[in-house]
């Protein structure tokens, strides 16, 4: 099916509500080469008075292609850091991370732009959505952006996309207009907008109905499993685990947590 082929998708169906992929590989996880990939990895935020705070200290993180994998940790333990880092919105203080292969460590921002739009959808711990832009046009902006969906089909697809995600008679709506749980679904459907190979999800249910996240945390379960996207998902509650090839605790994979104050002088 392309994502394109909208009236196709099958009405009502959990497993189908967001099943837009045309790119399954078929391949099992173990024959592949991990998506993503940080080898050591460090991420300091400048302070006052010349000091620096390091959230990160990542010596390597492997993501299998295709998996479902879920990140765990205490609040401030470095959870958006690291999705901001491996989407290419900030860069390491040191060290690599690729993705599908590529180092976005060495693309300059304009490059690591094009690449997010392309490869990874990004659902944001705090929804990122441009406040002049109706939710409509929130989604149909990723999709000009990245060009991956035919022009002529942008339209009729992103509308699809919020009207499964219960938002037809939002459409028009721009972000002040709707509810933290809509504008969150709004988010969700942005970053499924180009079909990407790689999701990142930060949160996404932390603002929805429990019988909503659970059909959101299905879809994205489903999309990982019928259309072989390498889902990475940030999550505190306990039903998100459900089915997850892996559960990384950030104490475990981050060597900056529990450090006395995580203030190193520069
Ligand atoms: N731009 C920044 N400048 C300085 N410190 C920062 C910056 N961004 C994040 N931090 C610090 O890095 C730490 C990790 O932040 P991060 O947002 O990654 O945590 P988190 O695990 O996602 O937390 P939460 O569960 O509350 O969302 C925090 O202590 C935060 O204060
Ligand atoms: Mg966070």
């Amino acid at each position: 099916m392309q994502p394109q082929d909208v009236d196709a998708w099958p009405v009502g169906s959990v497993a189908h509500l967001l099943a837009i992929s045309h790119r399954g590989s078929g391949q099992s996880m173990e024959q592949t080469p991990p998506v993503v990939l940080l080898q050591a990895v460090q991420k300091s935020f400048p302070l006052d008075h010349g000091r620096d705070l390091q959230v990160l200290d990542i010596p390597h993180l492997a993501i299998p292609l295709g998996s479902y994998t879920v990140v765990q940790g205490p609040s401030g333990s470095g959870k958006t850091t690291l999705l901001n880092l491996i989407a290419g919105i900030t860069i390491p203080t040191s060290g690599h991370i690729r993705v599908s292969g590529t180092d976005m460590t060495a693309l300059p921002e304009p490059q690591r732009d094009r690449f997010r739009a392309a490869h990874m959808g990004y659902i944001f711990q705090t929804f990122n959505l441009l406040a002049p832009f109706t939710a409509l046009e929130n989604v149909m902006v990723a999709m000009r952006f990245a060009q991956a969906v035919p022009k002529r089909a942008q339209h009729q697809r992103a509308v699809a996309l919020l009207s499964r995600l219960g938002l037809s008679t939002r459409l028009a709506h721009r972000p002040a207009q709707l509810s933290r749980g809509e504008q969150q679904r709004v988010a969700i459907a942005r970053a499924l907008a180009n079909d990407p190979p790689v999701l990142l999800a930060d949160e996404p249910c932390a603002s929805l109905d429990a019988a909503t996240a659970h059909v959101v945390l299905v879809a994205l379960h489903s999309l990982c499993r019928e259309s072989h996207k390498t889902v990475l998902i940030v999550a505190h509650d306990t039903a998100v685990l459900e089915g997850a090839d892996q559960v990384l605790e950030m104490r475990d994979i981050n060597r900056a947590t529990g450090r006395p104050d995580g203030v190193d002088r520069v």
